[in-house]
């Protein structure tokens, strides 16, 4: 197996389409990646072949549907290296943010403290807050050095005894800064803490040992590791699966039901109430299983060699500030820039024009803009299929709307 980018590219269909006359330089995978024809597959194959609601009937077609479904749960376990029945299937990432704030939240205790950063996704700040006025818990915030990672330094003085859990990007989506989750977890366990990682922008780029990181929760949307949208997952430990209480009520997470009492059934099932996202969940373990096919060293390289790229021409650019850790080491391909003197927007509609997609803005982290007391940045954010073309359109676009615009 070797990496080699235009064989990645021909399984992009997207990529080959010039989209209203203009060729498709997608550098916007930290919102959304796009999908191979292996994932589009596998969905139509369900949809024309096994189409049925899962878990529930007798007849060939549910049959074919239920195996198709837990066999998506099991590829997604197998990319975490844990075991299928700890991953529960949800609504995306924020989905599954939630369902540990409100279900594994609520064993918890007003004057309980949970820690996050200044560079959370609004997705990791919003959930907790409305624990707190649900539940009455604290929250502390470990502030972001100027490099734009979390600085663990300040971690030691925010842990309490109260301190119940932390939850942070395993890869900020802003800043493209890698966690030092060993670090974390390190200290978490002084006072008994547990850790919780949105891997929403790790999980795009090779498989993650969950076991190894020694963490309690871990977190991923589908639409962003080249799977449908609509789809995420939530891997827990199997003690606090048991533990936590349904998010959901409904079909399918139930024992039995009497208008006296309900029970719940075990995990995942407990947790994913009503008839599932099926297809996209048979996508997700097709995406899983895609980017398991992928020499990710070979691809890691590449990445980091566009990133390379990216910053070298941009610090020749008048007036283009980039934002983040300044150098290759502990992170992921996502690189923020200012233009002096042209909001992040206009930018981003200069590049369009040149197909180039990118996103601008505050990409749902104000508390990180305010940090920097920034509007926003634009945002350059790749996978292994982006190649040297898309960088050069890039900085072709960034030139231009450096002349014109300033
Ligand atoms: N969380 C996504 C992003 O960073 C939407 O763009």
């Amino acid at each position: 197996m070797s990496f080699e980018v235009a064989a990645v590219r021909r399984q992009f269909p997207i990529l080959s389409a010039a989209i209203d006359g203009k060729p498709v330089h997608y550098l916007d995978n930290g919102a959304s990646a796009q999908t191979p024809e292996a994932v589009l597959d596998a969905v139509r194959t369900y949809e024309t072949t096994a189409r049925a609601n899962v878990l529930r009937g007798v007849h060939r077609l549910a049959e074919r549907a239920t195996e198709a479904y837990e066999n998506a749960r099991a590829e997604v376990a197998g990319f975490l290296s844990v075991a299928p029945d700890e991953v529960v299937f949800t609504g995306g990432c924020t989905a599954a943010i939630n369902l540990v704030a409100f279900s594994y939240g609520s064993l918890l205790q007003a004057g309980d403290r949970i820690i996050l950063s200044e560079l959370e996704h609004h997705s990791n700040i919003v959930p907790w807050q409305l624990l707190r006025q649900r539940h009455g818990v604290e929250i502390d915030v470990i502030p972001v050095t100027v490099a734009g990672r979390i600085d663990l330094n300040a971690l030691p003085r925010l842990l309490t005894e109260r301190t119940k859990l932390i939850s942070l990007a395993h890869v900020s989506n802003v800043t493209g800064a890698l966690l030092d989750v060993h670090a974390v977890v390190t200290l978490a366990r002084t006072v008994g803490a547990k850790v919780m990682l949105d891997g929403a922008q790790r999980i795009p780029h090779g498989p993650v040992d969950v076991p190894a990181l020694g963490v309690d929760f871990y977190v991923f949307a589908g639409h962003k590791a080249y799977g449908p949208n609509g789809i995420g997952a939530l891997w827990a430990r199997p003690e606090h699966l048991a533990a936590m209480p349904p998010f959901h009520g409904g079909g399918s997470m139930i024992g039995r039901v009497t208008f006296a009492e309900t029970t719940w059934a075990e995990p995942p099932r407990r947790f994913e109430a009503g008839t599932p996202p099926i297809g996209p969940a048979i996508g997700l373990g097709a995406a899983c299983t895609w980017m398991r096919g992928l020499d990710w060293k070979g691809a890691h390289a590449h990445e980091m060699a566009l990133v390379e790229r990216v910053m070298d021409g941009l610090q020749k650019i008048d007036g283009a500030q980039l934002f983040g850790p300044p150098g290759l080491q502990s992170r992921y391909p996502v690189v923020s820039f200012t233009l002096d003197g042209v909001h992040p927007h206009d930018v981003a509609q200069t590049l369009d024009s040149f197909g180039v997609a990118v996103r601008a803005g505050h990409h749902c982290c104000q508390p990180l803009m305010d940090r920097f007391d920034l509007d926003g940045t634009t945002r350059v954010s790749l996978a292994p299929y982006n190649d040297e073309s898309d960088i050069d359109a890039l900085l072709t676009g960034v030139e231009h709307a450096a002349r014109m615009l300033r």
